[in-house]
């Protein structure tokens, strides 16, 4: 791949060298029919000119096996790159099980990254080489898109919807972060670096700072107490609402008979529109939490509810991935 031309971004992870080969062919394909026809033009313009004042032209009645080849042709290459595309579109938004969770949030006009141990940061985005992944994203305002050239991996980011994207980086670098999405004044500016580092690297990185609290589960923890949720969210004779001990990743019974997956997306609308989704057997007693908590303190509280589980019970995400991948779910 030309990685020398100018402005041609760096291939720095796995599906990089995937879709370069897949924009290059499309190129190469694209050039060869426009010369073609170009070509074509040209000579049957020269060849079949008027001579003659008066020359009457030779009429055809037209040619069915040639029509019938620049029709076949055509479709065979237009179904194979769509075959190809679709595969590389599959392997870039499908993140793989084992994937380690970061968070970021969009807003006018910053990205702010969480990582799995808690630690913060602001336009930058610090992670281990040879390690899928995975970005659970919101935007606390309008549309943002997170955008990282070298890795070839884009997503809008949505107000009131988590998106995902995932990366395995291939080499230790220093990468641009752009917002791929016009979102106010400021939208040029919304940007910043992925630092990709070795593993050791990556956990001194890590060490420098203690975080106050802990980890984001600490933290979503200490939220969830503040908030009250836990005096009715428990086991017991005065549980108002359902334990949430292992919910995440669960399907769960609603009162209306149908079954929903708690996923991120179900638990951030339980916490905000509480009566959308009321489990069976449960009164419909609880509050909205709209306007009380941000987009970063309902990721810290998902988190926590994520990390509720019982001794030795296994953590459903892997489960919930695969069958999102069967299903052909998991597609944005
Ligand atoms: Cu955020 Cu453009």
């Amino acid at each position: 791949m030309p990685q020398g031309l100018p402005l041609y971004p760096e291939s720095a992870s796995t599906v990089a060298g995937q879709v370069d080969a897949l924009y290059w062919t499309w190129v190469a394909i694209a050039a060869f029919f426009s010369l073609l026809i170009a070509g074509a033009i040209f000579t049957f313009f020269i060849r079949y000119q008027r001579r003659r004042v008066g020359e009457v032209g030779h009429e055809d009645e037209g040619n069915l096996a040639l029509e019938i080849v620049w029709s076949a042709i055509p479709l065979v290459i237009a179904l194979a790159m769509f075959g190809w595309g679709a595969k590389v579109f599959f392997t870039q938004s499908r993140p793989p099980a084992d994937a380690t969770e970061y968070f970021a949030t969009g807003k006018q006009w910053m990205w702010k990254i969480q990582h799995p141990t808690g630690k913060r940061e602001i336009n930058n985005l610090h992670v281990p080489v040879g390690r899928p992944i995975k970005l659970t994203m919101i935007s606390e305002d309008v549309i943002h898109s997170f955008y990282v050239p070298a890795f070839r991996v884009k997503a809008d980011v949505l107000p009131g919807r988590y998106t995902t994207i995932w990366f395995e980086a291939t080499k230790p670098g220093e990468y641009h972060l752009f917002c791929a999405e016009y979102c106010g004044t400021e939208h040029s500016l919304m940007g910043g670096t992925v630092t990709v580092m070795e593993q050791d690297e990556y956990e001194a990185w890590l060490a420098q700072e203690v975080v106050p609290g802990g980890g984001e589960a600490v933290s979503g923890e200490r939220l969830f107490a503040a908030l009250a949720c836990d005096t009715c969210h428990r086991t017991g004779a005065r549980a108002r609402g359902p334990d949430l001990t292992g919910v995440y990743g669960s399907r769960v019974e609603l009162a209306d008979g149908s079954t929903v997956v708690a996923d991120e997306g179900y638990l951030r609308e339980s916490i905000l529109t509480p009566t959308a989704k009321v489990v069976r057997g449960f009164q419909p007693l609880m509050p909205t939490f709209q306007g009380q908590v941000t987009e970063d303190q309902l990721l810290q509280l998902i988190q926590h509810i994520k990390s509720l589980r019982s001794e030795g019970e296994e953590i459903p995400g892997a489960r919930a991935e695969g069958a999102a991948a069967a299903t052909g779910g998991g597609a944005p």
